[in-house]
């Protein structure tokens, strides 16, 4: 019997043509933040990669300024040795402003190098807006992690939070964001959850930007029973879909030392349910005579096969799984198998695979997030929960507020807020009025000065209002004594 996921399944050298848009070039569009820097030393250029880090302390309200110790034999570069730390609240976040719709490649970057010296080494959890992204191990990764995804942005607000699940103190060193040609790596579902990104020579070298226009992080992998080759002819790298891969990751490719067997690549899921897409990039190295031909078929488990594959001569392809792929298990193998006609064995340059994330859970009504962002800055409010999305998850519900939960597709609503004793000052604002849905408005106990707004009778949801203990001026609007009379409790 086939499995319909098999049939779904197809290899394809894509090709559509998106030449008119712009060259990510000169870090159009990144973000690269190097958390717990301080603002006098932001910004500059990491002589390394070329790339220019900034302070993070415009993108978050909290945390404090480390430094990890040297590590004999451990070199990182700068904006890997500061990081930003979070000794208070629960949950942390960092609010950026990104394009909307724009495919983004999101990295976190966590160090600890005993900052502290308490040689405490922290386990977390980072979020994306009300959703879980991963969870940070250092006590696994004592040299340091990255977190990495590709990820569509529905708004243009970004929010990455950090989560304190434990007893250990949550920490980042940097956070990078790199804007993707639209088309490109796009699963059928989710975002994509990097699993591992490598090319295939005998170097040591880690290839990332300026090598790579989106600053793709490349490390070399070769294994015992392949044969390397390498070119120092020039490989033209900027086929028409979209990839931009980097020249220096396809100038050198694997094939199997045994001409008869095949190319295999396996490695480890977390849990059998993970959905794997992989995007294999291939060009052909050797300079071919008349009688040669390199054909292959590639192979995944039971149900996939695909081909057969010629790759280009001296021109990048990539060949990628346009549906989710399951593995045996935990297990995956890919194979590229040489054909009955193919003269010569199967080659790979460079190989990516990832696993499917899904976010189910929606942000908060975005306009009810603009007015209570807007009525936090108004009155000066710095309350350590009101951080990342108000309403969910909601045992990160900001204080004061509670909020209508339809379900996990429907933004939730802003039902009530508490403002009492909050020495808030001035009047009350009229963002108030963009909380369509609230029920309940609580700002006793403050010193408020002004009317008594008419605009609190147009809210329709309204039953409870309590303005007792104020310096509020004035009548109150005929409107809202007329709503009294139908119900509605002020104070
Ligand atoms: C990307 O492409 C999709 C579909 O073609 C389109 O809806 C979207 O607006 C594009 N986004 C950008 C940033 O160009
Ligand atoms: C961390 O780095 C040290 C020094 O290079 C090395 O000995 C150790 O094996 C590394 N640990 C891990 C988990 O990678
Ligand atoms: C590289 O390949 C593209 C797409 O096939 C082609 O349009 C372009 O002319 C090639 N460039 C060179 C220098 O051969
Ligand atoms: C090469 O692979 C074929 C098929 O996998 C196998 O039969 C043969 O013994 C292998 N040759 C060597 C030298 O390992
Ligand atoms: C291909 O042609 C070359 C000479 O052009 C010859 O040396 C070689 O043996 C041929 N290979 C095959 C598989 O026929
Ligand atoms: C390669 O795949 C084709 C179908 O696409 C199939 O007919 C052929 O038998 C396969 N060859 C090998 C060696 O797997
Ligand atoms: C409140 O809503 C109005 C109308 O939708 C809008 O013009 C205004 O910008 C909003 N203000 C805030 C602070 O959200
Ligand atoms: C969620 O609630 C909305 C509004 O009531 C409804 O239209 C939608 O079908 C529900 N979705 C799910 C997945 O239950
Ligand atoms: C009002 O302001 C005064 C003077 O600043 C202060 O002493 C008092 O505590 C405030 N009252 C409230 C309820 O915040
Ligand atoms: C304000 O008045 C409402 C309605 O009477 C009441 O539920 C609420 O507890 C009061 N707030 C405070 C801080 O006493
Ligand atoms: C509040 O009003 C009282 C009486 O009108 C006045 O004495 C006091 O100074 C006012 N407080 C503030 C903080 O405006």
């Amino acid at each position: 019997m086939k499995n319909l996921r098999g049939l779904l399944l197809a290899f394809l050298i894509l090709s559509f043509g998106i030449s008119d848009f712009p060259q990510a070039q000169d870090q159009q569009g990144f973000i690269s933040l190097d958390c717990g820097l301080q603002a006098n030393e932001s910004p500059y250029t990491e002589p390394m990669t070329k790339l220019t880090f900034r302070s993070d302390a415009d993108f978050i309200k909290s945390g404090k300024s480390g430094k990890i110790q040297n590590v004999p034999g451990m070199e990182y570069i700068k904006p890997y040795t500061v990081l930003r730390y979070f000794p208070d609240g629960v949950r942390n976040c960092y609010t950026l402003s990104v394009v909307q719709d724009t495919n983004y490649l999101i990295v976190a970057m966590f160090n600890y190098g005993n900052y502290d010296n308490l040689n405490r080494h922290p386990k977390f959890d980072l979020y994306l807006g009300p959703n879980i992204w991963t969870t940070v191990d250092l006590q696994r990764h004592v040299n340091g992690t990255r977190a990495e995804i590709i990820h569509v942005p529905r708004s243009t607000s970004l929010q990455i939070c950090l989560v304190k699940t434990g007893t250990t103190t949550p920490l980042i060193s940097a956070l990078e964001l790199r804007p993707l040609r639209n088309g490109t790596y796009i699963p059928q579902s989710g975002s994509l959850k990097k699993l591992f990104r490598v090319y295939l020579t005998d170097s040591k070298d880690i290839v990332r930007y300026p090598e790579d226009v989106h600053d793709r992080l490349w490390s070399p992998f070769f294994m015992p029973e392949w044969k390397l080759l390498r070119t120092s002819l020039t490989v033209n790298t900027s086929d028409d879909n979209g990839y931009d891969i980097p020249e220096d990751v396809v100038v050198t490719a694997a094939t199997p030392a045994n001409v008869s067997s095949p190319l295999t690549i396996s490695w480890n899921l977390e849990t059998p349910d993970d959905l794997v897409y992989a995007y294999l990039h291939t060009a052909e190295i050797q300079s071919l005579r008349d009688n040669d031909t390199r054909e292959f078929n590639i192979s995944a488990g039971h149900d996939v096969n695909y081909g057969p594959v010629s790759p280009d001569e001296f021109l990048v392809g990539t060949l990628y799984n346009t549906s989710p792929v399951k593995c045996e298990g935990v297990t995956c193998h890919l194979q590229l198998i040489r054909t009955l006609k193919s003269t010569l064995p199967p080659l790979l340059n460079a190989i990516e695979a990832f696993i499917t994330l899904e976010f189910p859970q929606s942000e908060t009504n975005a306009n009810e997030v603009i007015a209570i962002k807007s009525i936090e800055k108004s009155y000066q409010l710095s309350r350590i929960s009101w951080q990342g999305d108000p309403c969910v998850p909601q045992q990160f519900l900001w204080d004061g507020l509670t909020c209508e939960y339809t379900n996990m597709s429907t933004p939730p609503r802003i039902h009530s807020l508490d403002l009492s004793s909050s020495e808030l000052t001035g009047i009350i604002v009229p963002e108030i009025q963009n909380l369509t849905e609230l029920q309940k408005l609580d700002l006793s106990n403050n010193n408020l000065t002004g009317a008594v707004p008419e605009f609190l009778a147009k809210m329709k949801s309204l039953l409870v209002i309590n303005l007792s203990k104020n310096n509020l001026s004035g009548s109150v609007p005929q409107a809202l004594l007329d709503k009294v009379k139908n119900g509605l409790k002020l104070k």
